[in-house]
């Protein structure tokens, strides 16, 4: 038997040690949460997703009786910009989450099903999205989809 420990980095930041290109990128993700579409939970997230051409995507949580035909704001983002600039690579992905009138102290944490997607959108273009995580108290950026989702399963995985 061998045991592992898998480790990961984030850094923790006040919004004013934050650059210009991240708070942009977090600004539109806060100002999302005002179209989220979240009659069920009231958990309104927003998210950004920035090109490398400069284009700014937003989502948004879009929400449906049948609870799980919703879609989380991130895949929401990701989606949309695949969709619309299926060649330009997603470098900045900008997440927040408002619930209770305001937003939350701590980040929202992405779900499973939306690392997956990061994953393979950092994949596809062969290149680091990084990942900002909103909260009143403080900002979590991971330099990488990948240092939120440890033993990635990727195309590469289907080979065998
Ligand atoms: N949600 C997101 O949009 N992103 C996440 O990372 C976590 C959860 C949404 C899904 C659902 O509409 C609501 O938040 C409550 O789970």
């Amino acid at each position: 038997m061998k045991e592992y420990n898998l480790t990961t980095k984030m850094r923790a930041y006040k919004w004013d040690e934050l650059t210009d290109e991240q708070r942009e990128v977090l600004e539109m993700a806060k100002e999302q949460t005002k179209h989220s579409y979240c009659p069920y939970s009231g958990f309104h997230v927003g998210a950004a997703a920035k090109l490398a051409n400069g284009t700014l995507i937003p989502g948004c949580n879009q929400e449906n009786a049948a609870y799980p035909s919703g879609l989380c704001a991130e895949r929401t983002a990701l989606f949309a910009a695949g969709a619309q600039y299926p060649d330009q690579p997603v470098t900045r992905l900008g997440i927040a989450c408002f619930t209770g009138g305001h937003f939350t102290k701590e980040p929202g944490s992405p779900c499973g099903a939306c690392r997956q997607v990061m994953i393979e959108t950092e994949h596809r273009y062969g290149g680091k999205m990084e990942v900002l995580l909103y909260g009143e108290d403080a900002t979590w950026v991971f330099e990488s989809a990948a240092d939120l989702l440890p033993l990635i399963f990727v195309s590469e995985n289907l080979k065998g």
